[in-house]
């Protein structure tokens, strides 16, 4: 088995290098090669996404992504920013399902942003559409405006738009991702306004006639956000839309304390995938060796589970961080009076020595 290491820009290396430290204390018999992505990559070979890396990433069985992106290439030409990276690798590998589980993990109570009784046992999925909607839909760009309100005058536009194919099989991803849960989907739209989102919702209302056991809710994506701060543990597994995916996904990450604790997988129709932490490339605070390895860490267990069938090592990665937090120690992000501040590396010390039991606990 061969795991693509891409790590990117930002704290992009230093998480990835602690999930990577992770992998290698299971002693599973994978091989792992590293390439660069992003604005790195465009530096140093003057594409985000360069023809090495996209190969790597289509020859090996899964993904191991950190996170792209920096300020310093927002005046670059659209087609040579960071971004592209992960948007031409969710399109050209066909990654269309997106899970975004938010999980509040007990030590962690306290430190999302809404009461504690709100957020405590909070267990949710969401499922983003990846590979569609307004994020690749064609025709986009800038004119001059022949009709609108200001007809003659400079405008830019964007098409969102969804094919049927592509909204019945992210809902069959989701109906059973469903099954494996509480057998509850929300479907979020905003039928009321747009055409395309009342096609989605007769689409998966359609799909939902071959999974009876699953009971179906449909929700106008502004209430959907409403309900997700209001009573966030009324949700079990939600499926949208790329755009609202982008959007909600970040909401219910904070629910669960910090961004910096949540995984994601994107699967293609085989089950292969790329695994990234949820948040960003955080170049603010990149290089000081505070950023949350967790996340990353977490995405590998998802790969383990998801593509490489180890579901064992999935859970001996999953146990060992719940180890970490159980024993107090805290990256900036989740830190609480009473607990313990560790650095990068040293938390992902902790997640090894907790799954081999060798190293002892660093402190920083
Ligand atoms: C995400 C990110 C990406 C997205 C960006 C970096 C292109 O926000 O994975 O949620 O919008 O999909
Ligand atoms: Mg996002």
């Amino acid at each position: 088995m061969k795991i693509a290491v891409l790590p990117g820009d930002g704290i992009g290396p230093e998480i990835v290098a602690e999930a990577v430290k992770v992998l290698k204390a299971l002693e599973l018999p994978f091989e792992m090669e590293t390439a660069a992505v992003g604005g790195s990559a465009f530096d140093a070979h003057g594409h985000p996404l360069p023809e090495a890396t996209l190969a790597l990433a289509k020859a090996a069985d899964a993904v191991l992504f950190g996170a792209v992106g920096d300020w310093k290439y927002d005046k670059l030409e659209r087609q040579f920013r960071p971004e592209q990276a992960i948007l031409g690798l969710r399109k050209q590998l066909g990654l269309f399902a997106n899970f975004r589980p938010a999980i509040c993990y007990e030590q962690l109570t306290h430190a999302s942003s809404l009461k504690p009784e709100l957020v405590a046992g909070l267990d949710i999925l969401i499922i983003r559409e990846l590979t569609g909607d307004i994020y690749f839909g064609q025709p986009r760009g800038r004119r001059t405006a022949i009709d609108g309100h200001f007809p003659g005058s400079e405008e830019a536009f964007d098409t969102m738009r969804y094919s049927r194919p592509e909204i019945e099989r992210i809902a069959h991803v989701a109906f059973q991702a469903a099954r494996k849960r509480n057998r509850k989907l929300t479907s979020v739209d905003k039928a009321n306004v747009l055409e395309t989102f009342q096609f989605w919702k007769d689409v998966v209302t359609e799909v939902h006639a071959q999974y009876p056991d699953v009971q179906l809710e449909h929700l106008y994506v502004d209430n959907a956000a409403m309900q997700l701060v209001r009573a966030p543990k009324a949700f079990d597994v939600v499926v949208t839309g790329n755009l609202f995916g982008d959007i909600l996904s970040d909401e219910a990450a904070l629910l669960t304390g910090s961004i910096g604790m949540l995984p994601s997988a994107c699967l293609d129709k085989n089950g292969k995938g790329l695994y990234e932490p949820s948040h960003g490339s955080a170049p603010d605070i990149a290089g000081k060796g505070v950023a949350n390895p967790l996340a990353t860490i977490l995405s590998a267990a998802m790969m383990l589970r998801y593509t490489l069938n180890q579901p064992e090592a999935a859970d001996r990665i999953e146990s060992a961080v719940k180890a970490v937090l159980g024993a107090g120690l805290r990256t900036g992000d989740i830190w609480s009076e009473g607990t313990t501040k560790v650095g990068t590396r040293a938390m992902g010390d902790a997640v090894v020595a907790a799954i081999t039991g060798k190293t002892t606990i660093t402190k920083t």
